[in-house]
């Protein structure tokens, strides 16, 4: 018998992946459900989202994360959760979590991964570095969580051409684009497979 697939989403920002995430997986209960925001801080756009959207949060603030990552664990096992998506989650998953929920733990990140990855390469920073070096094409990777920062398998990747006038700003949103598109099909195929 398949297992039920409940998500929990991890978010620090607005939240825009995570939304998508929910929604996509309303329409597919046969896959999975979002059962869980996670944030690492509160008032943030991806908790307004959540409540939009009749899904439970929690707030684990960096403190605890590092002080007590076991209740982070517990919480997640609370609520019957067996797979993350992390979206624009800024702090560090703790190993305990990262271990226990290894194959079943992805993330996002708003460029082709081995370039600009790692610490402090986020949100316009990675974008202002795409285009500081010239590049002629930047992209999303959507890949497995490690102990090491962005370091995990690569599940896919999606590229744009960046064109003579491109700015943080438009690259910005074009990227987004990708993202809303890829992230909760990246998600559905890799819960697909871990069932196959
Ligand atoms: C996205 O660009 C994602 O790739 C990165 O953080 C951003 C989150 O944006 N990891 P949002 O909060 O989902 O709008």
């Amino acid at each position: 018998m398949k297992m039920q697939v409940n998500i929990a989403v991890f978010a620090s920002g607005s939240g825009s992946n995570a939304l998508k995430i929910i929604e996509y997986f309303k329409e597919k209960p046969e896959i999975a459900a979002v059962r869980l925001l996670v944030a690492n801080k509160p008032d943030i756009g991806a908790i307004a989202h959540a409540r939009q959207q009749g899904i439970p949060h929690i707030v684990v603030e960096n403190k605890e994360l590092r002080e007590a990552p076991q209740v982070l664990l517990e919480q997640l096992r609370a609520h019957g959760i067996n797979f993350i998506a992390l979206a624009g989650f800024l702090a560090k998953v703790p190993d305990v979590v990262t271990a226990a929920f290894a194959g079943r733990l992805v993330n996002i990140h708003p460029a082709l991964l081995p370039l600009y990855g790692g610490k402090g390469m986020y949100g316009v920073h990675v974008h202002s570095a795409v285009l500081a070096d010239g590049r002629k094409q930047s992209g999303i990777t959507v890949h497995q969580v490690n102990e090491v920062y962005d370091d995990g398998e690569i599940l896919h990747q999606a590229s744009v051409n960046l064109s003579d006038d491109e700015t943080v700003e438009s690259l910005q949103k074009r990227i987004q684009t990708l993202e809303h598109y890829w992230y909760p099909r990246i998600i559905e195929r890799t819960i697909t497979s871990l069932q196959a």
